[in-house]
């Protein structure tokens, strides 16, 4: 991955080297005790998603960009500097307030600080008590949560939104809430959407009228 400014590219390589160390540790437990630690790990998007994300929001220059888990912070600062190079901004939501906080020291750390709105609490709260519109959204709660969070934020989608889920394909743990994600989507008239096998697995979701055209 690429970025300009050196402070970005170096708080990101701590991600990546502590994401590194967490990998091998998981490698290491029993399923049932990585669940039951989850919270202790970034549970990150990965390097090839982020570059994905980086150059989509940075080609498309949306308005508000809403992420749904934040976790430590590692795709918030990947959306937070394309957030800066489109000159726009990113709102960030999870549950957990030390997750946020690590994260808020991270952006400061990066000089992104001013890009980032951190909001503490249930994604469904606070999707519901915004009015949107959204322009972008990246979708990376956890897995049974993403079709709610999926039918809260659908009627505040811009016109030509995109939004991004992760692990669509792996973990194998993680499918059956994918596949109905996928189902859900595909019930939207105004919706577009396919499946990218990029890191974990992407959907990739377009609000798209296409007027009277029938094909
Ligand atoms: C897979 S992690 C996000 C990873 C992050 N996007 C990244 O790439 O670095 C999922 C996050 O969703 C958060 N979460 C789970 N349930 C939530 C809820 N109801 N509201 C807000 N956040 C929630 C968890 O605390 C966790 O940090």
């Amino acid at each position: 991955m690429y970025f300009k400014d050196p402070k970005v590219a170096a708080v990101f390589a701590e991600y990546v080297d502590r994401h590194a160390q967490e990998t091998a540790t998981m490698a290491t437990l029993p399923p049932d005790e990585i669940g039951a630690r989850r919270n202790e790990f970034l549970l990150p998007v990965g390097a090839e998603a982020a570059g994905f994300l980086h150059s989509l929001v940075i080609a498309r220059a949306p308005g508000t960009i809403l992420e749904l888990g934040t976790s430590y912070g590692y795709s918030t600062l990947v959306l937070a500097d394309a957030a800066r190079e489109s000159g726009t901004r990113v709102i960030t939501v999870d549950l957990d307030p030390a997750k946020q906080a690590y994260a808020r020291v991270m952006m400061e750390r990066a000089g992104l600080e001013q890009f980032v709105e951190f909001r503490c609490g249930d994604a469904l709260e606070v999707v519901s008590a915004d009015p949107g519109p959204f322009d972008f959204v990246f979708l990376d709660i956890w897995k049974n949560l993403y079709v709610p969070c999926f039918e809260a934020i659908y009627p505040k989608l811009a016109d030509e939104a995109i939004v991004v889920t992760d692990n669509m394909i792996h973990p194998e743990g993680a499918r059956d809430s994918a596949r109905t994600l996928r189902r859900a989507i595909r019930e939207k008239p105004d919706l577009q959407s396919a499946l990218l096998p990029i890191g974990q697995g992407i959907e990739l979701t377009v609000k798209w009228t296409a007027g009277n055209l029938s094909l």
